[in-house]
């Protein structure tokens, strides 16, 4: 079965062609980043405007790059929420107006779903039942996977998410939007014992989280200690991206062990920081759970891990109708596998 996937949530306009939920043929990302970054943040109104622009060519370009017809798709899996509405709505009323023009059938797809699904584009995907650590800019989370199409909520943060404290700090600091992958460069250059911010763990054995607290705590630090040398930054950001990781981590793999499961995934924006990435698999092997990280080009907002899960909603005889409408908020469907 061969799916197209369309991804609209945020600020990158994506289309993938994905065959049989694992096999993928194209995935094509346009990234707003440059229409953004003047002002140190995603303006939605801008970003719909790009969406409108991006999608007849990133769909276009996906379904060349897959080196097939619009003719071979069977299905269409469209990114329904959480997200921007506006630009939510672009994707979602051309993958309704794509199906309705080819007269193949459609589903609506939740993005945190498509996160979870986006291991199973891997070689070695992990097996069912896992725990997955959802870290992206608006959501922090642990979940139970007991199906492609079954998750159960074990904890998720009680404010910030990882990836939103990544951006606020960049910020601070100076360094633009977004903020994650500048500050995970300037970590690997400092050494994360020269400034040591707390660990919030709240519970030790819980599974929330809270990362307002780091980030406030590096903004007091730069008021005591103000316009930083490039050194500092590097230390700042080693400190910082210490004390988040070590709480990520600790958390994934107690959750692992507390629902006896030898399998555990990262999934979302943040799993491509590489300290996160080195700490997870270093202290998972050593805890004997075998851990499963996507590329690092299906771990930010893409298309394939949409069709991953459209995929297996379509094969099991689920679609979507022309009066269904876009969310914003997170809304985990009720599952019955
Ligand atoms: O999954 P994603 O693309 O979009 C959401 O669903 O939110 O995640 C974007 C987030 C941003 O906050 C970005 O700063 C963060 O992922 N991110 C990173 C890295 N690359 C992207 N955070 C830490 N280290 C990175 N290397
Ligand atoms: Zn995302």
């Amino acid at each position: 079965m061969i799916v197209l996937g369309i991804e609209s949530s945020c600020d990158e306009t994506a289309a993938a062609v994905i065959r049989d939920g694992s096999h993928v043929l194209s995935s094509v990302v346009a990234s707003q980043v440059s229409v953004h970054h003047p002002y140190g943040g995603v303006v939605p109104e801008l970003a719909s405007r790009k969406h409108i622009e991006a999608i007849v060519p990133v769909v276009n370009a996906a379904i060349a790059d897959a080196g097939i017809t619009p003719e071979q798709i069977d299905g269409v899996a469209v990114t329904q929420g959480p997200g921007l509405i506006g630009s939510l709505l672009v994707g979602f009323s051309f993958a309704k107006g794509f199906a309705y023009g080819h007269g193949i059938p459609w589903i609506g797809i939740d993005h945190l779903e498509a996160h979870i699904n986006s291991v199973f584009l891997e070689p070695n995907p992990p097996a069912f039942p896992f725990v997955a650590l959802l870290v992206s800019g608006g959501h922090t989370s642990i979940y139970l996977v007991t199906s492609h199409l079954a998750f159960h909520p074990m904890g998720q943060t009680r404010d910030d998410a990882a990836g939103e404290a990544y951006d606020k700090v960049a910020k601070m600091l100076g360094l633009g939007y977004p903020g994650g992958g500048v500050i995970d460069r300037l970590a690997a250059k400092g050494d994360p014992t020269k400034i040591a911010f707390t660990r919030p763990f709240l519970d030790k054995d819980q599974f929330d989280f809270s990362f307002s607290g780091i980030k406030s705590a590096v903004m007091r630090h730069l008021q005591l200690h103000p316009d930083p040398s490039q050194t500092d930054q590097q230390h700042i950001a080693a400190g910082f991206q210490a004390a988040v990781v070590d709480v990520l981590v600790h958390k994934i793999i107690n959750a692992a062990k507390v629902k006896g499961c030898s399998h555990l995934a990262v999934v979302g924006g943040v799993a491509a920081n590489h300290g996160l990435r080195n700490a997870i698999s270093h202290d998972a092997t050593t805890a004997g759970i075998s851990v499963h990280i996507p590329a690092i080009e299906f771990c930010g907002d893409n298309a394939a891990m949409v069709a991953a899960v459209g995929y297996h909603r379509l094969k099991a005889g689920q679609h979507s109708t022309m009066e269904e409408d876009v969310y914003s908020r997170v809304k985990f469907r009720p599952v019955a596998n």
